[in-house]
């Protein structure tokens, strides 16, 4: 039987050290100058921290706690090259700085964050910390690997809805690097990224020109989730309805459309199952 809520609180108490250790780290960063997407960045951290705590929570004792673990460590650190490339870079356009996932890999092996762990959980959570931006994943990575690498996958998909929502709404100040510098044209979008959605394809960041080729790509990531609870969190969040409400009437896209509001029903249902 599902815990809930209130065992992934007490649940999450185990990673104290973790959170301080994390807060000290993103905390130095506090004198770059213009630092509010680094700030938002903490934000993110702790939410995609939060939604991994959940999913293991949801497991129960189908997984290892070592597995349990080693998610929900990968989950809270996973993004902290962010720190370093926004400082150096000012952007957190990977194409145009460095692979944030690469540099939060080497952040947390040369920092030591998880100098206390075992060889096994430091494995993983740093395998998937290298991992969890790749547009696909290997068939051929460990089993254990790919638990991890989706756990933080699922859940930080789950916020970066949440942020985009936010930003595709409205006009706020980091919008510009938030949306990963694409063109805000209400009525446009790329056939190629609608193409995508038809045919089944997670469009990469490098191809997206328009806001709304951004909406499509948020609609596509629905095909990826792997977790029932990150579905039905997906459904129940409403995030998902306004990003394809958003999207142009034309009846040249109304095919994908349709397609991805399929897919969110489909979500509707299987998170209700899980
Ligand atoms: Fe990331």
């Amino acid at each position: 039987m599902r815990m809930g809520r209130m065992a992934a609180d007490i649940f999450s108490s185990e990673f104290e050290e973790h959170r301080q250790r994390f807060l000290e780290y993103a905390e130095s960063f506090k004198d770059v100058p213009d630092a509010a997407p680094l700030r938002l960045k903490v934000e993110h951290t702790f939410k995609v921290f939060e939604h991994a705590l959940r999913i293991i929570d949801s497991l129960g004792d189908s997984i290892s706690s070592e597995l349990g673990r080693a998610s929900v460590l990968a989950a809270l650190y996973h993004d902290c090259g962010r720190f370093p490339q926004f400082k150096e870079y000012r952007t957190f356009l990977d194409a145009r700085s460095v692979n944030h996932a690469v540099l939060s890999f080497q952040t947390m092996r040369d920092r030591a964050f998880l100098k206390e762990e075992g060889t096994r959980i430091r494995a993983l959570a740093q395998c998937a910390v290298l991992l969890h931006n790749r547009h696909k994943l290997s068939p051929f990575l460990d089993r254990d690997a790919r638990f991890v690498t989706d756990v933080v996958r699922d859940a930080d998909k789950l916020d970066i809805l949440r942020i985009m929502v936010s930003y595709l709404t409205s006009a706020l100040p980091e919008r510009d690097a938030v949306l990963l510098h694409v063109k805000d044209e209400p009525e446009s979008w790329s056939p190629h990224i609608a193409e995508d959605v038809l045919a089944g394809r997670i469009s990469k960041y490098s191809d997206l020109r328009f806001v709304n080729d951004f909406r499509l790509l948020l609609g596509m990531w629905m095909s990826e989730l792997r977790f029932a609870e990150t579905r039905r969190a997906l459904a129940g969040s409403g995030l998902m309805d306004i990003v394809l409400a958003q999207l142009p009437k034309a009846a040249e896209l109304r095919p994908a459309v349709e397609k991805l509001e399929a897919m969110l029903e489909e979500c509707r249902l299987a998170g209700g199952r899980g």
